[in-house]
């Protein structure tokens, strides 16, 4: 028994998803949004916030502040109301309704930034008001998740030490994460690769992000892919990227439901995409153990994913539009 739900953080469970047509892939994923806000980022929060604490980096009086439109600022705003520390969330205008509900509800001071930055999206704005923010502000920590080394370390000693341990038959051949500030993938690779060298890591982006590479366009779908390259990802230990696009990413989710009844998020879908377009190009001839990261659930993606209209909309903008000079997200 735990004295708080937010105490229960990891241990989640593994799921095996065999692909009838790949019968050398033995995929399995771990299911993340069984974290007590629904998805991964409970990890980073909760561990920078304790380690914060611990170290004397931060007191009871400090206030906390983050750029954020999803899981994390869900995350924060749990963990900060649980040790009782003052949480700003600077969020935009493309903010989903019920992740800004979900912070507000657990305490934070929201601030929406509705002007657009230069290239049309609302990062650069986000992040511009924090640096205004934290100037302004005595006594005021930015967790600034693109750079600061506890995001990685959050995930190093605890998914990546559990997918280890936890690796079918203690053989890890491949491991697929979707990358956005690159915390997780950081931290996990790390560790993986202390354990198993020989593993494969691969990087799962979106198009449309500049992460690795590409032209940056409008992305729909959050919590994938970024129009920035986050510093953290200079620590990771990455083999492979492969890029999915929007359409991919939303029927490996409806796929994900049909076929292994799981309800899982964007950024689970584009893994799963990724994961089979992979294996397309560089077919296993052997038995392989895969494991893949699914990072938070369908829920939260009822209105845009998990809605036709919705799917049909972004469809038809991306058949005009990629390809053409666009706005970042
Ligand atoms: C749904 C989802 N998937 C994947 C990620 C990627 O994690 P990271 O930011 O550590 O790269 C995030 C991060 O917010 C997320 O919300």
């Amino acid at each position: 028994m735990v004295n708080n739900i937010l105490n229960k953080v990891g241990n989640t469970p593994v799921v095996s998803l065999p692909i009838a047509s790949e019968p050398n892939l033995n995929v399995f994923a771990k299911l993340e949004f069984y974290n007590p806000t629904g998805s991964v980022k409970d990890r980073a929060a909760c561990y920078i916030l304790n380690r914060l604490l611990n170290e004397g980096s931060i007191t009871k009086n400090t206030t906390i502040i983050e750029s954020s439109s999803g899981n994390f600022g869900v995350a924060l705003s749990a963990y900060a109301k649980l040790k009782g520390l003052k949480f700003i969330c600077v969020i935009d205008k493309t903010t989903l309704p019920v992740n800004e509900m979900l912070i507000r509800q657990q305490g934070a001071e929201v601030i929406c930034i509705s002007e657009p930055d230069e290239y049309g999206g609302y990062l650069l704005n986000r992040l511009k008001k924090v640096k205004e923010i934290v100037k302004a502000t005595e006594d005021i920590y930015w967790i600034n998740q693109y750079s600061n080394p506890l995001n990685a370390r959050a995930y190093y000693n605890s998914l990546g030490n559990e997918i280890c341990l936890e690796a079918p038959r203690q053989r890890l051949d491949y491991l697929f994460m979707g990358v956005s500030s690159g915390g997780t993938i950081t931290g996990v690779s790390q560790k993986v690769k202390e354990r198993f060298p020989e593993s494969k890591i691969v990087a799962v982006d979106v198009e449309g992000s500049v992460i690795f590479s590409g032209k940056a366009h409008k992305r729909f779908i959050p919590g994938i892919g970024s129009s920035l390259r986050p510093s953290i990802l200079d620590d990771a230990k990455i083999d492979d990227v492969v890029h999915v696009n929007e359409k991919e990413t939303m029927q490996a989710c409806r796929e994900l439901l049909e076929n292994h009844n799981l309800y899982a998020g964007g950024s689970s879908g584009s893994v799963f995409a990724g994961v089979k377009k992979y294996f397309e190009k560089n077919q296993a001839y052997t038995p392989v153990n895969i494991m893949c990261v699914f990072a938070d659930k369908g829920e939260r993606y009822i209105s845009t994913i998990y809605n036709e209209e919705w799917c049909k909309m972004v469809k038809e903008y991306n058949a005009q539009n990629v390809g053409q000079e666009t706005v970042l997200a």
